[in-house]
């Protein structure tokens, strides 16, 4: 990498010295006009009607063998790349044609005179132009703008070009196929801008995988012509980038929906014919939105970013790649979404015993199809999990992780490979020498089809390094400060959210009458389940949360219900109407750990220590047991909750997406509970799962020492706050100070000191000297050596 940086170090600078160099230029217009009883014919002659520059030509352009597009195009760029076409889905006959009718019509006829399309205006309509800046229009005597390609674009926008409200661009389906794809980019009515994948072959929104969060302020997309794409509110206030890569005027720049549901602003030198050009000639893309499709969505209905059963992965160029696992052949090789189906038949369910034999096991590292489970076991080896998906006709692959074991069903869906996943796939192929296998079983190997040939690829290695450099600013703007809360995915066999009425809850509460807690999100309070006499449930009535989006809402709620570990406290069901929002979730007969611990009489040793690991192993699980990690931001002891037999669980995750925008977006807005919360939310560092360990660091030192953390009434001034104190105590080899009269403690000093040391690692204020959860639940249970741990003691006494 570096080497690459020497050499393209020079046509950097220039690159960069260019870039100051330019200013902008005149949107001015200069045009001529096309004139009423004009005409274009869809035939091999590539008739079009260019801009006074040359740089656009409105026509028609063959796409595939017959079939042609009425469209816009850069008429100076060797690929002719469309940016706006009339008729996306059914490709027109030879022999059609446009006219500019004497009578002031715009008509789209077939070869046979038959109109297929008029451009929608009212007014006299007196010429029509190609424009400089790519806008067709059409225009009155007194040159008023009629009808516009800019006001009704397909899946691109171009510079001097706005998104206003209500309007969208939807992808194609394949860089070939224009006919409408699975992806929108809407400017909705309300304000907010998202992408969002549709039930295909509808355009109907289905799943929202980005969007700006900006309902009731955002007003319109602007692409302006330096080359920034942003969101404006009603008064021109940006309220979000899309794209801050600036870029010369040499160079053509587009942003387009593309099939694979980036959007993406691309840019195009212009000089490309001329031998002074040091680039070559391609689009190149500048800011993808979103950086990761493959990990952006994970949709209960729909396949996800690729086809069922395929495989998501981002390639070096960061462009994803569907792919079929090994068995599998892709459904429509000239769509790379299509899919991919087993290329043999399946297991036979009379005997599975037996057909077992028959199959084998495919491995596929650090791969997972979330949501499409049936049956999940914890604490089992891999070995078992191979076996039990063997055995099972239904189970087509099973996900093995961390002593977990998912059986998958078909068809799979939002499938991804990527290192954050962990884990592996173990696939289920019929064995080589199988009498079940297909006709097309030679594929087994991945019967790859990348989404090559893209026009908009990245041809030229250093222009793609400048453009990175821009890319990651861009990115910056759209990194905010707060809780990442993507959707954990596992699902335990009959464990369905329940779908409440709001008279159904306020009848289970008996009026919300008994009152467990109050927590950032709402007031708990005491049920019982309707039909199920004893069966008490707590049931959190949800305030502050964001007004859009009952789909999101659902959306992430479905997500924490599937989200089952035994030291996370499980949601069983939901309601969701008008304006009320409530969480259904399992009653933990002991209350919080908060009612216990800073008591008297206090928790005995054991006890406290079990609490301790069940807290880290529930905290590990939630930071990387699921294939996107949850931050939880507010471990503290009123929300560990304790079952029966004391086990520890977890509360209040995965609700940081539903709090309304200005409670998680402000910069200034820490998450958390003061004495809990880690240093790097008072400083301008970003926030990680570190914060969790920070506060589990804290939350484990009170468990030790069942004692709060800060005590300003304490009679002696060292030990005012107990993380100082407790350094003190270690360092000069007198923990014995802190736990008095606690006998069991006292027995068991070993184990003591290793706590302590596991918890001031913990607290460092420094978050890439904190372990990890993982490395934390190892270290608590003396799998592995814990080192001295250095004074933590200088931030502390800062906040
Ligand atoms: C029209 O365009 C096609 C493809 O770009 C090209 O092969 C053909 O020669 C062009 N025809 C004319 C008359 O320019
Ligand atoms: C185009 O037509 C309009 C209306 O007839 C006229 O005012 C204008 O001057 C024409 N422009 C050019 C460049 O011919
Ligand atoms: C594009 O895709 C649609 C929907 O799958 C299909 O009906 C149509 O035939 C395709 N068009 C071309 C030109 O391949
Ligand atoms: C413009 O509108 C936004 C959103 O509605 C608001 O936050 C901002 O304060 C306004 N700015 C000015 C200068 O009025
Ligand atoms: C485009 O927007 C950027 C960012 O707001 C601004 O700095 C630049 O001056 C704008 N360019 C034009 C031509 O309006
Ligand atoms: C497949 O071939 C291997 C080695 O030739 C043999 O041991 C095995 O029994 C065969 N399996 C089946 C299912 O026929």
């Amino acid at each position: 990498m570096k080497i690459i940086l020497q050499t393209l170090a020079l046509p950097l600078q220039c690159f960069l010295f260019f870039l100051a160099l330019l200013s902008h230029t005149s949107i001015a217009q200069t045009y001529r006009n096309i004139t009423l009883g004009s005409s274009l014919t869809a035939s091999n002659d590539n008739a079009s009607w260019t801009s006074p520059s040359g740089d656009f030509a409105f026509g028609f352009q063959q796409i595939g063998v017959e079939g042609f597009l009425l469209a816009v195009w850069f008429d100076k760029i060797p690929e002719k790349t469309i940016v706006w076409s009339a008729n996306p889905s059914n490709p027109l006959q030879r022999g059609s044609t446009v006219q500019l009718t004497k009578d002031g019509q715009f008509l789209l006829n077939d070869p046979n005179g038959l109109r297929i399309w008029s451009a929608p205006f009212s007014g006299i309509l007196s010429y029509a132009a190609m424009l400089d800046n790519g806008n067709f229009i059409l225009a009155s005597q007194d040159s008023v703008n009629l009808w516009e390609t800019f006001d009704n674009p397909t899946d691109t926008i171009l510079p001097t070009q706005t998104l206003s409200q209500g309007t969208q661009l939807v992808a194609r389906i394949s860089e070939t196929n224009y006919s409408n794809g699975r992806f929108l980019l809407v400017m909705r009515k309300n304000g907010n801008l998202v992408l969002c994948t549709t039930s295909f072959p509808t355009n109907q929104e289905n799943y929202v995988y980005w969007s700006t969060q900006t309902v009731g302020s955002g007003f319109q997309v602007v692409f302006n012509q330096s080359g920034y794409i942003f969101l404006t509110a009603k008064n021109n206030t940006i309220l979000n980038y899309l794209s801050t890569a600036a870029s010369p005027s040499d160079f053509y720049q587009i942003a387009v929906l593309e099939y694979d549901g980036v959007f993406r602003h691309s840019v195009y030198p212009k000089s490309s014919g001329s031998s002074t050009n040091r680039w070559s000639a391609a689009w190149s893309t500048v800011a993808p939105i979103p950086p990761n499709i493959c990990l952006s969505i994970m949709s209960d209905t729909g396949s996800g970013a690729c086809g069922f059963n395929s495989y998501c992965s981002l390639g070096s160029d960061q462009r994803p790649t569907c792919q079929c696992p090994p068995g599998y052949t892709i459904i429509d090789p000239n769509d790379e979404l299509s899919g991919c189906r087993p290329t043999s038949v399946s297991q036979s369910c009379d005997e599975p015993s037996q057909d077992a034999d028959l199959f084998d096991i495919r491995e596929m590292p650090n791969t997972d199809w979330p949501l499409s489970d049936f049956a999940h076991y914890t604490q089992v080896t891999e070995d078992w999990c191979r076996g039990v998906c063997l055995g099972d006709c239904l189970c087509a692959v099973a996900i093995f992780r961390d002593g977990n074991c998912w059986k998958k069903k078909l068809p799979l869906s939002n499938g991804r490979v990527d290192a954050s996943v962990g884990g592996k796939a173990l696939i289920k192929v019929p064995k080589e020498n199988s009498t079940l296998q297909g006709p097309n079983s030679n594929n087994i190997d991945h019967s790859t089809l990348i989404l090559t040939g893209s026009v908009l690829l990245g041809g030229s290695v250093f222009l793609n390094i400048v453009l990175l450099l821009a890319t990651v600013r861009a990115y910056f703007y759209f990194s905010k400060r707060r809780s990442k809360v993507l959707q954990p995915y596992t699902v335990t066999l009959g464990m369905s959210l329940q779908n409440f009425t709001y008279m159904e809850l306020e009848h289970s509460t008996n009026g919300f009458k008994e009152e467990l807690g109050q927590g950032a999100f709402g007031t708990v309070y005491k049920g019982e389940l309707p039909n199920k006499k004893g069966d008490f449930v707590a049931v959190k009535k949800l305030e502050k949360l964001v007004k859009e989006g009952e789909r999101e809402f659902e959306t992430e709620v479905l997500a924490i219900g599937r989200t089952n570990h035994k030291n996370l406290v499980q949601l069983l069901g939901f309601c969701n109407e008008g304006q009320h929002r409530l969480l259904v979730y399992e009653f933990m007969s002991n209350r919080s750990l908060a009612d216990f611990l800073f008591g008297n009489p206090r928790f005995n040793w054991c006890t406290r220590v079990q609490i301790a690991f069940g807290v880290s192993r529930g905290l590990c699980y939630l930071h990387e047991g699921c294939s996107t990690q949850t931050i939880h931001c507010d471990i503290k002891p009123q929300n560990i909750l304790l079952d029966d037999s004391f086990n520890a669980k977890i509360s209040d995750f995965g609700l940081a997406k539903l709090l309304s925008t200005n409670q998680t977006q402000t910069t200034t807005g820490i998450r958390g509970t003061k004495g809990y919360v880690a240093p790097e939310w008072f400083k301008n560092m970003p926030i990680t799962i570190k914060v969790d360990v920070y506060s589990y660091g804290i939350l484990l030192l009170e468990l030790l020492f069942c004692r709060k953390n800060f005590e300003p009434m304490s009679s002696d001034e060292n030990s005012v706050i107990l993380a100082d104190w407790a350094y003190d105590c270690y360092k000069n080899k007198r923990l014995s100070l802190l736990i008095e009269n606690d006998e069991d403690a006292l027995h068991d000093m070993k184990r003591l000191e290793r706590f302590v040391m596991v918890a001031l690692w913990c607290i460092q204020e420094d978050p890439s000297l904190r372990p990890t959860m993982r490395k934390v639940t190892q270290m608590l249970e003396g799998a592995v050596e814990v080192s001295a741990p250095p004074d933590p003691s200088s931030f502390i006494s800062s906040i």
